[in-house]
């Protein structure tokens, strides 16, 4: 049996605890915002409020999701069926399950349940497509601000009304081409779920009646698609936890709006708001330095963070003159503490942008220091697994052009650009899919 008493301070502890109605927890980094939801999740389901298939639990990444897994199978031995999900893998196991069978939600929402899910690659291509067939010179308009512009919408779910011209055409286009090819890109996944739930009343009332409770990690990143969705979702039971921290909103850039979480006691005025305002993860030095800086943040709710823990080391702060200076300077700290017995997995080297990987990768073969880059060329993204997968998108929906594309040649089978040009307009006159064409 879990401690809740033992492994929880007493704001933890009411936050776990509290069995009915909205919840806004409101915490700093290292202060046991994830450790709160998955006490929760397990206090839930040990005092029987609910079934384990009657909880949701969303992380922002799969990352996220997956220690959330573990962490939870620790404290209960077995989750599941317990949904612990991203939003996108919400949206993709509603959509499918509600299409499966319902030819009437696969007229409203343009796909049916087998869709293609299309990532930044595909979608880039896509746009190329479009940009091409809309004559639009991509120096002037490069196909990675059409996609931001697309994703801006679909994230805000509304058109602005002083959009381009230029960016209505592609959008239409785009969104036309999608639905021909039967597919869905990030943000449809969460724009049409939200279509979906906001259409189908049998839809909403089912998943509604499903999820009694609902906890959201990181809330102060949700953009308004998934704010909506939220919503929707905990509609009925608004048993709904969410947990963030205003000072560590890092995804403005791509529509997360802290509005969300600021004006969560303006949506749910009957909320249990709950600070937590113990750090258990640093010592007192390096957390008096970051309430420094976000000290200077000018949308946030204020809390003071403090800690326990020891009051550590001196901060430093080193400019080198160029960033090879700065490299080696690095590796030579590295190195000294390595001296000093620090274990080189406890190092971790942060940098702003990819590129800047490089100087301090060629500095550490120098220095000899083994290294391992995390968040790198992930798997997926790596050109043969792509096409393996590009492969299986075809298998599964034949009218994925953008995968039949990639694969149209691999391997090589003569059918070179001329050819798959001809093939291609050919498909775009007589409007019918590449596979047919070739058929
Ligand atoms: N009451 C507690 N007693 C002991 N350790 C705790 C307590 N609460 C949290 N911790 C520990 O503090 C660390 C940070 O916890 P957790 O990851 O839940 O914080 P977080 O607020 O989600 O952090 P982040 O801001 O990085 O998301 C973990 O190692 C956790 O086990
Ligand atoms: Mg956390």
């Amino acid at each position: 049996m879990i401690n809740y008493l033992a492994e929880l301070n007493s704001e933890q502890q009411k936050a776990v605890k509290t069995k009915q109605g909205p919840i806004l927890i409101l915490a700093g980094a290292g202060s046991g915002k994830t450790r709160v939801i998955t006490y929760r999740i397990a206090y839930l389901i040990q005092q029987k409020y609910t079934k384990p298939e009657n909880i949701l639990a969303i992380t922002f990444t799969n990352k996220a999701a997956d220690e959330m897994k573990t962490r939870v199978l620790h404290l209960l031995g077995d989750c599941r069926d317990i949904w612990i999900r991203t939003y996108h893998s919400t949206c993709v196991r509603i959509l499918r399950t509600s299409l499966c069978s319902r030819k009437d939600l696969q007229e409203l929402l343009g796909v049916s349940d087998n869709f293609t899910i299309y990532d930044e690659h595909d979608q880039l291509s896509l746009i190329k497509e479009c940009l091409k067939e809309l004559n639009v010179d991509t120096r002037y308009f490069p196909p990675s601000l059409a996609a931001s512009r697309i994703n801006r919408i679909k994230q805000d779910l509304r058109i602005p009304e002083s959009i381009d011209e230029v960016i209505r055409e592609i959008y239409k286009l785009y969104n036309k081409k999608l639905i021909e090819y039967n597919a869905l890109d990030f943000g449809d996944l969460i724009m049409k779920a939200v279509e979906l739930l906001k259409n189908d009343g049998p839809t909403l009332d089912y998943y509604q009646n499903r999820f009694k409770y609902i906890l959201v990690d990181e809330y102060q990143d949700t953009n308004r698609a998934q704010y909506i969705l939220t919503k929707l979702l905990g509609g009925k039971h608004r048993n709904l936890c969410v947990v963030g921290d205003d000072d560590q909103s890092i995804y403005s850039w791509r529509g997360a709006e802290i509005r969300n979480i600021l004006d969560f006691e303006k949506d749910f005025p009957d909320a249990v708001v709950i600070k937590l305002e113990q750090n258990y993860r640093s010592t007192k030095t390096i957390l008096e330095a970051a309430s420094a800086v976000v000290s200077n943040n000018e949308y946030r709710k204020s809390k003071v963070l403090w800690c326990d823990n020891e009051v550590g080391e001196k901060l430093e702060f080193y400019a080198g003159s160029d960033a090879y200076t700065e490299a080696a300077y690095v590796a030579r700290k590295i190195l000294e503490s390595k001296f000093k017995g620090k274990n080189l997995s406890s190092i971790a080297v942060f940098y702003r942008i990819n590129y800047q990987s490089r100087i301090f990768e060629d500095c550490f073969i120098r220095y000899q220091i083994p290294y391992e880059v995390v968040g790198a060329l992930k798997f997926y993204d790596r050109a043969e697994i792509k096409d393996v997968l590009a492969y299986l998108k075809v298998i599964n929906n034949i009218r994925d052009s953008v995968s039949l594309r990639r694969i149209i040649n691999v391997p090589a089978r003569k059918i070179g650009y001329v050819t798959l040009r001809k093939l291609l307009q050919y498909s775009e006159m007589n409007s019918i899919p590449l596979y047919q064409v070739l058929q």
